[in-house]
């Protein structure tokens, strides 16, 4: 063991970016034994966790509630947040190198695989991310439009980041005003006029991204019936000898409850959700305003590759559906941090299992490490971050033990703290955030829902009179 790491010379770490993955690195790094630990959590907005604020559904409550462990990371000896600061705007890696022994970069995927057809610039085609963004309150997204006066809507791609844009376009007002979605968003939903929601998967049921709870709950929603054709969910040949082979009873379960819905007569609810598989978008049609106003769809057919998975290949068959409004959910994808080397073609921080490593010589980087989203991609569920980021400060604390680290020439906490107050001055601690986290429980609490977010950065600061 280096002299890094005593009560003495404390381990001084900076985590860039207060998604699960930095809470649970730095969860890692204190369970150490015999290590003196002190983290500075980065995030680029004032509010900690990420997409579990910004990203999870609000009508999925439920698994927001992971917020209370990282409220107790966040009250270990030496924990800082540092909210409102973002790198490559307020601080610079040299910075963080000059005053840390050791960098985690978990700033998770920004934004969104591009949709390349023809009429993908039409006005009414949107990123999945970006509604997601709005509806959940971002404050870079809370401006956006989205042309809910349209009766008919495309989601493009069937994870489960479909399904839970296709839920929040097919919820009652009532369902939404029990969740925390954003008001200005509450509001224009509530005077949505979609009445059919098309969601569109290239290849069968039993490719489907989603999983077996998040379909199921499609069929229970208070006013929306649920389809799907029965010639397109039967499943080919290929998917049927691939999944006995695979006797995977839970993808059996999900082809069962997709299947099912294909027997599904409307009941006379308000809206009609399809989900359609076996199609993929050649085209989107616009009228003389450069709006949308239909898409153009080709029937594909499944085929293996030599490595054995299920791909989609386009037949003859084509036809046409009119929608005024199309989001492509199709992957979120990672962007470049300054100064940190960056796999343009795959949105990952060029890493060797979470050691950055140098673009040219592929050798790792002393002291300079990455994890979750932007370190391996984005998929996975909030709790595939846990042994992620275990993974990545492992091999941290394997290096600390031989001595690779940085070597900053200011390690004093004080001397970063006070960097910041210049660059950022108006840097939200922890304690900032858990009194707006207060003050958003209370304006809910007053109306009959779980919170009301803040949604512009500027009322934050003002509502802790900053
Ligand atoms: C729409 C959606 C819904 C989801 N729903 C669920 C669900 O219901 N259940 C579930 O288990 N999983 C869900 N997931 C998956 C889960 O949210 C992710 O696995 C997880 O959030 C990834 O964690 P992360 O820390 O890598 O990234 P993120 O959560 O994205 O966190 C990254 C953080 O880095 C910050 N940051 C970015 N750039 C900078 C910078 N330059 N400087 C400082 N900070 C920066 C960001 O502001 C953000 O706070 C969902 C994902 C999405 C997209
Ligand atoms: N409730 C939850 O637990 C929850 C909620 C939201 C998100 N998440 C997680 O967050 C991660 C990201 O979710 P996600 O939905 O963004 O990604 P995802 O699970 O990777 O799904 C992406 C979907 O887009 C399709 N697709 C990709 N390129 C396409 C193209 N060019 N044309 C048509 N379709 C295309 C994929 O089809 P192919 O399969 O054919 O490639 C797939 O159906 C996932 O791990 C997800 O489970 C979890």
């Amino acid at each position: 063991m280096s002299e890094v790491g005593t009560a003495a010379s404390p381990l001084r770490v900076a985590i860039i970016g207060a998604g699960p993955s930095g809470f649970y690195a730095a969860e890692h790094l204190y369970k150490q034994k015999g290590i003196t630990v002190q983290v500075d959590l980065y995030d680029r907005l004032p509010t900690p966790f990420g997409l579990v604020r910004l990203g999870v559904a609000p009508d999925h409550q439920k698994i927001k509630s992971v917020t209370a462990v990282f409220d107790r990371i966040a009250q270990r000896p030496g924990f800082r947040f540092f909210g409102n600061v973002e790198l490559g705007r307020d601080i610079s890696v040299d910075d963080l190198r000059d005053h840390y022994h050791q960098i985690i970069y978990t700033t998770g995927a920004q934004t969104d695989r591009a949709m390349d057809v023809p009429g993908a610039d039409l006005d009414g085609h949107h990123p999945a991310t970006e509604f997601v963004a709005w509806y959940n309150g971002h404050p870079d997204f809370c401006d956006l439009h989205f042309d809910l006066t349209q009766e008919k809507v495309a989601v493009v791609g069937i994870g489960n980041v479909a399904m839970d844009v296709a839920r929040i376009l097919c919820r009652t007002p009532a369902e939404l005003a029990q969740t925390d979605i954003a008001d200005y968003a509450l509001e224009a939903l509530s005077h949505s006029n979609v009445k059919e929601v098309y969601v569109l998967g290239r290849r069968g049921p039993a490719q489907a991204a989603f999983t077996t709870p998040e379909i199921k709950e499609l069929g229970e929603m208070e006013d929306t019936d649920v389809f799907t054709i029965a010639e397109e969910v039967e499943l080919d040949s290929l998917s049927e000898a691939s999944l006995a082979e695979s006797a995977d009873r839970g993808t059996m379960r999900k082809v069962e409850i997709i299947q099912s819905y294909a027997n599904n007569q409307p009941t006379g609810k308000a809206r009609k959700l399809f989900v359609r598989f076996l199609i993929s978008p050649t085209e989107l049609y616009g009228d003389e305003n450069g709006r949308v106003t239909a898409m153009k769809l080709v029937h594909n057919k499944l085929y293996k590759t030599d490595a054995g998975s299920l791909r989609p290949k386009a037949t003859e068959k084509t036809e046409v559906i009119e929608v005024g409004l199309v989001f492509r959910s199709i992957g979120y994808l990672g962007v470049p941090l300054p100064g940190v080397p960056f796999n343009e073609k795959w949105g990952v921080i060029l890493n060797d299992n979470g050691r950055v490593t140098h673009p040219n010589t592929k050798e790792p980087l002393p002291g300079e490490y990455t994890a979750g989203w932007i370190k391996r991609g984005p998929s996975g569920v909030i709790g595939t971050n846990k042994p992620d980021a275990v993974a990545t400060v492992d091999l941290m604390l394997n290096d600390l033990k031989t001595g690779c680290h940085l070597h900053p020439t200011h390690p004093a906490p004080e001397a970063v703290a006070s960097l910041i107050a210049q660059r950022q001055p108006h840097f939200f601690t922890y304690t900032d955030w858990q009194k707006l986290d207060a003050l958003e429980l209370a304006k809910g609490a007053e109306c009959g829902r779980p919170r009301l977010k803040f949604t512009s950065i500027e009322d934050m600061l003002a509502a802790l009179g900053k």
